[in-house]
């Protein structure tokens, strides 16, 4: 990748009125956990059917072992990695406004950024699928499961969104009605595939605004969306480009 691309990446990113980062599984990989897609990808060892509401709901002792083995054994170990620091620091510069995530492992949140809307949930919570309580994840103890609802002995379940099942409305309405008032998306470690979260840097582009993808490879973005395809590792290329910005 050109520097002159990185160069009026960086251009574009410090001319925004308001900008925003839509992130993917992509930004946490080189925090040591897996994608969803691609090689090594979690669809490649694990069949998505596990992950859909109703079969969730009605096999919950078969799925769960799989959820405590993917999304919470060594889990407290995972640290953000640079991107997502790279992320903090533009925002503490006011150069991003907000990140739109579709992560649920609350790296963002962990490096320093304040303003982040989880569209897929977050693992850090739970919800009792009968009196429909929250709990805090880290409260909830995985060696027995299905891990019985502390209020009423009900099914747990992560409050993160699976198939089938809607993504949380208020977060929905917050991104887009943000989205349609940027002028600048920064997208980073996304395939773009899955809707509606990843509408995000469309609407951004509709309303006339620029694209700055970062990705190993190309995307469903890349030809149709972005206007700066920055290729790359994401722990790599996102300091390279907040430094950009930041000192240019
Ligand atoms: N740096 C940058 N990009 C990377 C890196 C990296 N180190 N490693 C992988 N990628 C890119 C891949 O090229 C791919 O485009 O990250 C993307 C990962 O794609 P997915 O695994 O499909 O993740 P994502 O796009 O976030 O999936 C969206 O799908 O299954 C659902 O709910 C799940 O939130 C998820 C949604």
């Amino acid at each position: 990748m050109s520097n002159h691309a990185l160069e009026n990446a960086a251009e574009a990113l410090r001319n925004a009125r308001c900008a925003i980062a839509f992130t993917g599984a992509g930004i946490s990989v080189e925090s040591g956990i897996p994608p969803f897609r691609g090689p090594g990808g979690i669809w490649s060892k694990y069949d998505p059917e596990l992950f859909d509401k109703g079969y969730f709901k009605r096999h919950p002792a078969e799925v769960w072992p799989v959820l405590r083995k993917i999304f919470y054994s060594g889990m407290e170990r995972v640290k953000p990695n640079a991107a997502h620091l790279a992320l903090a620091e533009l925002e503490a510069a006011g150069r991003i406004a907000a990140v739109v995530t579709q992560n649920v492992d609350g790296l963002h949140q962990k490096a320093g950024s304040s303003v982040v809307y989880e569209y897929h949930g977050a693992l850090r919570r739970m919800q009792c699928m009968e009196c429909r309580a929250f709990f805090d994840s880290d409260g909830i103890d995985l060696e027995v499961l299905p891990p019985p609802c502390p209020a009423c002995g009900g099914l747990l379940k992560p409050d993160v969104v699976f198939f089938n099942e809607g993504v949380p409305e208020d977060v929905h309405r917050a991104a887009t009605d943000l989205a349609r008032r940027s002028d600048c998306c920064l997208v980073v470690g996304t395939g773009g595939q899955v809707a509606p979260a990843g509408r995000i840097p469309i609407l951004v582009k509709n309303a006339g605004g620029t694209v700055i993808e970062i990705n190993r490879q190309d995307s469903l973005y890349t030809y149709n969306t972005s206007d700066y395809f920055l290729e790359g590792k994401a722990g790599d290329m996102l300091p390279r480009l907040a430094r950009a910005v930041l000192e240019g």
